[in-house]
């Protein structure tokens, strides 16, 4: 898989792609992440790729232009699956959406910043208007990085364990067990016996149970 990222703060990324299982995707060529400063492709003198709003009002509003140009560039080279815009207003993100993204070969992802972004661009150049829950962020940064991990993982080979994501919460809409390692007690507080009971049968029947019961309980909150 292949994302392009256009954001005013590549910076903000960091740590994100540089650590743990999206580090290792990344080495193993999983997954290869590009980032494009906006500002690299603005025809300004000063690299200016904000504006003030058309009929007034407060903040500041990303270009169409430097946006437009890096598409542009981008899609000569390859057919893109998806161009996606991160913003409140849309459709939430929630694990399905993941699954359905982590089978997409190629991506970009448009972050938005200030006050909001051209309307022309989120009419004309996005596909797919995403968020990620009933809140506002600073920009589409957080969001990106948030839905770029819950895809890559899931791409066949990313995590060591596969059928880790599979058993995952909310993956087949049920909730994982409750976990515990070593050690057996701590300050006197004991993980279930039947855990290291060592009858399989008994162990799967009780972790479905404590399963249910905890789906149960989320649906109801
Ligand atoms: N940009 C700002 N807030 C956001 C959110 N909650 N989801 C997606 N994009 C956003």
């Amino acid at each position: 898989m292949r994302i392009d990222i256009l954001t005013l703060f590549p910076e903000l990324f960091k740590g994100v792609f540089d650590t743990s299982i999206l580090k290792k995707a990344t080495k193993k060529n999983l997954v290869q992440i590009f980032f494009h400063n906006i500002r690299d492709y603005s025809k300004k003198k000063n690299k200016q790729s904000d504006d003030y709003p058309y009929g007034g009002g407060p903040g500041m509003v990303l270009m169409i232009q430097p946006i437009y140009d890096c598409i542009r560039k981008l899609k000569k080279d390859r057919n893109y699956d998806e161009i996606i815009f991160f913003t409140p207003d849309a459709e939430k993100f929630n694990q399905k959406t993941a699954n359905k993204y982590s089978l997409k070969k190629n991506l970009i992802i448009i972050c938005g910043h200030y006050k909001g972004i051209d309307e022309r661009i989120r009419k004309k150049i996005v596909s797919k208007e995403i968020s990620i829950g009933d809140y506002v962020l600073t920009g589409g940064e957080l969001p990106a990085a948030v839905f770029c991990d819950a895809i890559i993982r899931l791409i066949p080979g990313v995590l060591g364990n596969e059928s880790s994501a599979l058993s995952d919460s909310f993956q087949d809409d049920l909730i994982s067990p409750p976990l515990y390692t070593r050690p057996r007690s701590f300050n006197g507080w004991k993980i279930p016996e039947i855990l290291i009971s060592g009858d399989k049968n008994k162990i799967d029947d009780w972790k479905e149970k404590k399963s249910i019961k905890r789906t149960k309980k989320f649906k109801k909150l």
